[in-house]
């Protein structure tokens, strides 16, 4: 795809009208204060060298699921747009009801407006052509830069580049691509996998695609849990899902055939009850009662994946490997973290509880690169092409 610092060493922004995607789907409090603005930062450089290039900058994002065609007050943008122009040291004003162009007329060079948010707009997520057609005539240049919203098809992230007459992706989306490409593309071995959550269900695909990729795969949370059942072992009334054991036991196999391997934990934390106030119990593995419930990995089993994680080359993470949002199910995830922290490995990590493990444990510093995917981040893993991406591709291939 063309980049869109390849079009600013063209000097092809000045006085253009630029159509920037960005992802400002960013969580609020209930009364509308942002509290995590990652991804409004991770929107700025983009902004700011199409404002440095003279371009006329327009910036939209969805934000949430609205109802097409309702909007709502929490629906809006505003709170966005008073954050980004903090961010870019300019103003930002909001424009609302601009997909036919009311209220752009006037756009000046180093302008920058944002959009009201997308996916009030009929035809956004159905991906319509006409809305795409009519968002395209509204710029001389469309940049993606939105990966945490790459692996939708919706009109503000596919189709418009159809019909924009240029179609780019913005540094973040280069950035995120670049980095998923060095840790999946063509790694540095051996290639350490932590993939852990509460279910297998929702992460499965994402096992199997590793399963024939890496060289460790340590499963973490429920998943672990199934795993171990999958061995043999007790694992009491602990989170499980019974009929994803036989899935569980083939990923193992695969691995084995290749040398590759699933470390099983060989020490647990466990507890009667699920809570804050839980009493935690190291066990060894063969030692888990019938009333136990397993919540974080041992002491035992997180130092053999430190050292596992110092000897890798490439490390992607996604997923706690124990309850850490109480500290006393904490340990194993803040070792791993810790580990990936000290650790030469090229290091990428995403989603939204393994960046709040980043951030509990104040390692964001020494991770190689932080994703601002969710959604995109897993699906990049399962090996799914991001149709955001594609369409880009297949423009510049024109
Ligand atoms: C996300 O938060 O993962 C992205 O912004 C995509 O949001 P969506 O799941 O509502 O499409």
């Amino acid at each position: 795809f063309i980049r869109l610092q390849d079009l600013i060493d063209q000097n092809a922004l000045q006085g253009k009208r630029v159509f920037i995607r960005a992802d400002l789907n960013v969580p609020q409090d209930d009364a509308g204060n942002i509290t995590e603005d990652t991804r409004i930062r991770a929107s700025v450089p983009a902004i700011k060298a199409a404002v440095a290039a003279g371009a006329k900058v327009m910036v939209t994002s969805h934000l949430g699921r609205p109802t097409e065609g309702e909007f709502k007050p929490e629906d809006s943008l505003a709170p966005v747009a008073k954050r980004l122009s903090e961010l870019l040291g300019q103003p930002v004003e909001l424009k609302q009801n601009w997909v036919d162009g009311a209220g752009l007329e006037g756009l000046q060079a180093g302008q920058v407006v944002l959009l009201e948010n997308v996916r009030v707009n009929k035809g956004e997520k159905k991906n319509s052509d006409e809305l795409a057609q009519k968002m395209a005539a509204l710029c001389d240049i469309y940049v993606n830069d939105a990966f945490g919203t790459a692996h939708r098809a919706e009109a503000s992230t596919h189709g418009i580049a159809k019909f924009a007459p240029v179609a780019a992706a913005g540094p973040l989306l280069a950035a995120e691509l670049d980095a998923l490409g060095k840790a999946l593309g063509a790694p540095a071995r051996p290639l350490l996998a932590i993939v852990a959550g509460s279910k297998v269900s929702s992460k499965l695909s994402i096992l199997k695609a590793l399963a024939d990729k890496v060289d460790n795969l340590i499963v973490g949370g429920g998943i672990a849990n199934t795993f171990m059942k999958a061995v043999g072992l007790n694992i009491g009334k602990s989170l499980v899902e019974n009929d994803l054991v036989d899935e569980a036991k083939a990923i193992i196999d695969i691995m084995a055939k290749r040398g590759a391997q699933v470390p099983i934990p060989v020490d647990v934390v466990c507890a009667k009850e699920f809570s804050p106030s839980a009493v935690a119990t190291v066990k060894d593995v063969k030692d888990v009662a019938d009333d136990d419930m397993i919540l974080d990995i041992g002491p035992k089993t997180a130092a053999q994946l430190a050292e596992q994680i110092a000897a890798a080359g490439t490390v992607v993470w996604n997923g706690p490997v124990g309850v850490f949002e109480f500290d006393q199910f904490g340990e194993g995830t803040k070792t791993l973290a810790l580990a990936i922290a000290n650790s030469k490995a090229f290091s990428i990590a995403g989603g939204g509880d393994t960046l709040a493990a980043i951030a509990k444990y104040n390692i964001s510093e020494q991770v190689g690169y932080i994703s601002t995917g969710g959604g995109a981040f897993l699906e990049f893993l399962e090996g799914k092409v991001l149709p955001a991406v594609e369409i880009l591709t297949q423009r510049a291939a024109k």
